[in-house]
């Protein structure tokens, strides 16, 4: 026989464990808030103080940063601080770096949508104008934390990778985005929950029948 409350009761606490309360709830941060992720080429400078806007922010993981721009910037993202600190992703070969947006239009709008997806230090920059933009302060650095930890939305395996189209299809007008790129730690946290849950289910009602 098994002892339904006691099992309810179980259910319950695991669930209050796998929600923090207290946690802030997702938000999403428009970067350089007003003034948006512009580089003026006439006077050589971003339209925002990027690195001071991100000091004034809290990130946690699922949020978003949400870049208001056009195609005369791009967004990397990159967990190696050397390229970052070089503004290329050219000597950089390894798999902590995504161009989330990036194209060979002009002055195109465009708003792109990056989650966090990983805990610790992000950083960001345009690597158009051969890294000019960036040299010139095109690009910040934010600390990610765990807050509520990454939503079900976003706690998916990564899909599979980008396959390159036939030669000879036509060249399509379109905006480049990579946005699928992205890497997905912690994505077990949910099951091991559940995976607990159910043990403890089984525990509770094995230990009863006896
Ligand atoms: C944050 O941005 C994402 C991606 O554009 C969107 O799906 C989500 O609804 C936004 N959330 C809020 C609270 O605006
Ligand atoms: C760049 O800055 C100059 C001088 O402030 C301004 O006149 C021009 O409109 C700006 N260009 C863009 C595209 O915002
Ligand atoms: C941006 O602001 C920080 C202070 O928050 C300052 O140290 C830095 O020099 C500024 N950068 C530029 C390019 O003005
Ligand atoms: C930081 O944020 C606070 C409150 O949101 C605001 O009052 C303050 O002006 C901001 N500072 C900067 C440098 O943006
Ligand atoms: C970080 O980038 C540098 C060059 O930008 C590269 O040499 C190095 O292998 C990268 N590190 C990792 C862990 O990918
Ligand atoms: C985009 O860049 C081109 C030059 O490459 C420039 O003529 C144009 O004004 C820029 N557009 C915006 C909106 O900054």
């Amino acid at each position: 026989m098994v002892h339904l409350p006691l099992i309810i009761t179980v259910l319950i606490a695991t669930a209050s464990v796998a929600t923090s309360s207290d946690a802030p709830p997702y938000t999403n941060h428009t970067v350089g808030g007003q003034s948006g992720w512009f580089f003026n080429l006439t006077t050589s400078t971003p339209s925002a103080n990027y690195s001071s806007w991100a000091a004034n922010q809290t990130f946690n993981l699922g949020d978003y940063l949400i870049f208001n721009t056009n195609t005369n910037q791009t967004v990397i993202q990159t967990y190696n601080e050397t390229t970052y600190k070089s503004c290329t992703t050219d000597e950089d070969s390894g798999d902590e770096t995504f161009v989330f947006f990036g194209s060979q239009e002009i002055g195109k709008p465009a708003m792109v949508a990056v989650p966090l997806t990983i805990e610790g230090v992000n950083y960001y920059f345009s690597d158009a104008d051969d890294g000019t933009q960036c040299d010139k302060g095109m690009g910040f650095e934010i600390m990610v934390g765990h807050g509520r930890g990454l939503p079900p939305s976003l706690n998916q395996p990564p899909p599979p990778p980008y396959v390159a189209p036939p030669m000879d299809s036509p060249p399509s007008d379109t905006v480049t985005t990579n946005q699928g790129q992205t890497f997905y730690n912690g994505g077990s946290g949910i099951r091991v929950r559940f995976g607990m849950a159910v043990l403890l289910l089984l525990f509770s009602s094995g230990f009863l029948l006896q």
